[in-house]
């Protein structure tokens, strides 16, 4: 792993930010994987801002998001569809045929899930995979415990995101509300990663990712083992590092 530790919480979404910019403008044709939540949604941002400041060429960039809530309205702006539209790809001006997106309603995930991983297959290998970790270890969906090889499934959410997004979108009781994410092997499979994490709530998880066994009760231990894995963290989230 290549851990980058910024010296402030501004350059950590700065770092990212440009990893993803310099990806774009080195391989302008390139398949990279978003993830949304809140570290993730102030580096696209700060993406967005550098776009602005020094336009680069996004026609031939194809994005998707590594997972999505089911059972909402995809204009629900919890969803990650809405979301990584109005974060990146309305912002980064890419033709909406190059982002890719599972359905949020659907009667068949496993078909939705094997129609998504396909399409994103179709446009190649993925050059660049973004990563959120949760402070149980999440990546996506993948959730402790799930086994290294897994690949798109409906998965579940915590319980404190699964009654926020709840109460949020109006979602009654008796609809269900899932994880449609891609699994950890097709994370894995990616040419890069880039993995992001800032603040004190999740200092004791990068330091069990980054510098812990790699186990499945922390799904992004994994990550220890790919070739090409940066982690941009700010100092909160690195206090703890030993490492570098
Ligand atoms: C959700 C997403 C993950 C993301 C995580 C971190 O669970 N499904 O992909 O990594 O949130 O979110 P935050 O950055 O808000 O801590």
């Amino acid at each position: 792993m290549n851990i980058i530790k910024a010296k402030t919480l501004n350059d950590f979404y700065s770092i990212a930010a440009w990893k993803i910019a310099a990806q774009i403008i080195q391989k302008p044709d390139s398949v990279i994987g978003l993830a949304t939540g809140r570290t993730t949604g102030s580096i696209h941002k700060a993406l967005a801002a550098i776009f602005d400041a020094h336009p680069f060429d996004t026609s031939r960039v194809t994005f998707f998001g590594m997972d999505e809530i089911t059972g909402v309205d995809r204009e629900y702006f919890g969803s990650c569809y809405y979301m990584l539209l109005h974060e990146v790809v309305l912002p980064l001006h890419v033709p909406m045929e190059n982002y890719i997106m599972p359905p949020t309603r659907s009667d068949d995930f496993a078909r939705e899930g094997e129609n998504f991983i396909r399409a994103i297959r179709d446009r190649g290998p993925v050059d660049l995979q973004v990563l959120g970790i949760g402070e149980n270890g999440h990546i996506g969906f993948n959730q402790p415990g799930t086994p290294f090889n897994s690949t798109v499934f409906l998965g579940r959410m915590e319980e404190t995101l699964e009654t926020r997004i709840r109460r949020e979108s109006n979602t009654p009781d008796d609809v269900d509300l899932g994880g449609l994410t891609i699994g950890i092997q097709d994370a894995m499979h990616s040419r890069r990663i880039l993995l992001v994490a800032n603040g004190s709530n999740k200092t004791a998880i990068i330091k069990r990712a980054v510098e812990g066994p790699v186990t499945i009760d922390c799904p992004a231990s994994i990550l220890q083992l790919h070739p090409f894995c940066d982690v941009v963290v700010d100092p909160e989230a690195a206090a703890d590092l030993t490492q570098r």
